[in-house]
């Protein structure tokens, strides 16, 4: 396990809506430089790139046409190595995204893959022998190549899924089994641009879709079989690399395949969409436990977290996160007050936590935009950072019409200057947390983790990190409850008191003790 992780936090950045330093209305990595001071001052050690490589961008670049090339729109490889400098000096940690299920259709891979003629790539895509074979159960895009054969889709139309091979083979014509050499070298080729970045100076990858290597692979132990030959080679080559997977499925994810962390996102009906995203899509409202009116169960959330915290302990972590690109930000559903006791969760679990840019002032969901790049509904949570109160919110000198994305033009948009300096605005919240969790052994990722009080439907949820009990209420209404701990306030929203046994939280509110 890298050192360095024992106490990160994370900041993801969209490079693209960060911080635009030529005026040309996107986003790039000399504006991510300018803005390292930023990061830093919030807190945050460590940095998660989104895709930063040359694509056509049908799916915000996780369409890569070229892995070992900079997107021109964000600079070029030796600014993205001088990013990693920078961020050195200033003890920032920086990982990109790493894509290793697909590709862009118009990556050379795949155009060499779709000659009629057979060569070096024919089997780095999964192609049907013919394109009259088109079983219903594969999603296959059909007749549009010169090969005589229908390709495998990973995800978009233009993202072909890359050859790891099959778990189940059940058309053995074109089905290959995950030790075939022409999968091997799939693997092979995935190793060489991991080195070719670490080389260059990365700390690590975010993983894309890491579940999604094999095929047929129902319990996704062939999958972590691959990860696990990646990650040793890993820790004999980089020792210091980090591995974050997007899989959500910590045991397989951390024990098997051996990433360092696995984010723990809001899967449908799961222990986090329980607490902070769950949409009762019958009525429509936010019934998560964090909602000012919530119904959500916090024991959905504890048994599986808990369970899942023993049985990886010392293993990996797992990765609470504010949102991601990919999810409707909480001010969405969630209140400034809800969202500050949301965070103040996040900010005092286990396992490395991740903030996604500009959720730490409470930037909106950015409602009815049509979709950029792929994005449709997440075009929402993708929108320009809001530094203050300048041209477009600081983002960019660009003309409004050629910003990337429009930015909040509500009245009362929040900016990094609007909040600064006021004790209740989130960003000062979020500041004062990372702090006490940087300056508190108790909060950061290794340290124990128990729940004092959590009852199916109701409220507070208390937990213990170490010598410092953590109670928050989100219920728009007081609550009490009896417990047996004692210790001395250090940080509080709202009102709360603990004294004899007697904990008293007012209508959305938290505390830390120490005992
Ligand atoms: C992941 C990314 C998402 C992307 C998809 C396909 O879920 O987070 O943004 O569209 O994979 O690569
Ligand atoms: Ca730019």
């Amino acid at each position: 396990m890298p050192n360095w992780l024992k106490n990160a936090i994370f900041y993801e950045i969209y490079p693209q809506s960060f911080y635009d330093s030529n005026g040309d209305g996107i986003g790039d990595i000399r504006g991510i430089i300018q803005k390292l001071d930023y990061v830093k001052e919030l807190g945050c050690n460590a940095v998660w790139l989104n895709p930063v490589y040359d694509s056509p961008f049908m799916d915000g670049g996780y369409d890569v046409r070229c892995y070992k090339k900079v997107a021109p729109r964000y600079g070029t490889n030796d600014d993205l190595a001088e990013l990693f400098k920078e961020a050195h000096k200033k003890g920032i940690r920086v990982i990109l995204d790493l894509v290793p299920g697909h590709t862009s259709d118009k990556c050379d891979w795949f155009v060499q893959s779709s000659k009629h003629e057979k060569n070096e790539f024919s089997n780095r895509y999964i192609w049907t022998d013919s394109v009259w074979e088109a079983p219903p159960q594969y999603r296959l895009m059909c007749g549009i190549s010169e090969r005589d054969g229908n390709y495998l889709v990973n995800y978009f139309s233009s993202q072909p899924a890359l050859n790891y091979g099959f778990a189940k083979i059940t058309h053995p014509k074109w089905q290959l089994p995950t030790d075939h050499p022409d999968c091997l070298k799939t693997v092979e080729a995935l190793k060489d641009i991991m080195r070719f970045w670490l080389d260059m100076g990365c700390d690590g990858f975010r993983v894309d879709m890491a579940d999604s290597l094999v095929k047929n692979d129902d319990d996704k132990r062939p999958t972590a079989r691959i990860w696990r030959g990646i990650t040793d080679m890993l820790k004999r080559e980089y020792p210091e690399a980090v591995m974050v997977s997007e899989w959500c499925n910590p045991e397989r994810a951390i024990n098997d395949a051996g990433f360092n962390c696995d984010f723990y996102l809001d899967h449908r009906g799961n222990g986090y969409s329980t607490m902070f995203r769950y949409t009762n899509y019958e009525t429509g409202e936010d019934e998560s436990y964090y909602c000012k009116d919530g119904r959500g169960d916090i024991t959905v959330f504890t048994e599986e977290y808990t369970r899942a915290l023993e049985k990886t302990a010392g293993n990996g972590y797992i990765s609470f996160i504010t949102g991601n690109h990919d999810v409707p930000r909480m001010t969405r559903t969630l209140d400034d007050r809800a969202i500050r006791l949301a965070y103040a969760t996040i900010l005092t679990m286990p396992g490395v936590p991740f903030i996604y840019y500009g959720d730490e002032i409470g930037m909106r969901y950015i409602e009815g935009l049509p979709s950029k790049e792929g994005g449709y509904s997440r075009t929402g949570s993708r929108t320009p950072m809001q530094w203050n109160s300048g041209k477009n919110l600081g983002f960019s000198t660009a003309d409004s019409d050629k910003l990337y994305l429009p930015v909040d033009t509500s009245a009362d948009a929040p900016t990094v200057e609007n909040q600064t300096g006021k004790p209740d605005s989130i960003f000062e919240t979020v500041k004062s947390l990372i702090r006490l969790r940087r300056e508190n052994p108790d909060l950061q990722p290794d340290a124990g983790f128990e729940v004092i009080y959590a009852e199916k439907g109701k409220y507070p949820f208390v937990y213990r990190r170490g010598s410092l009990v953590i109670a928050v209420n989100p219920k728009g209404k007081a609550v009490s409850v009896e417990i047996e701990c004692v210790g001395e306030k250090i940080f509080e929203i709202g009102t709360a008191s603990l004294s004899r046994g007697r904990l008293v939280l007012d209508s959305q509110s938290m505390a830390i003790f120490k005992s």
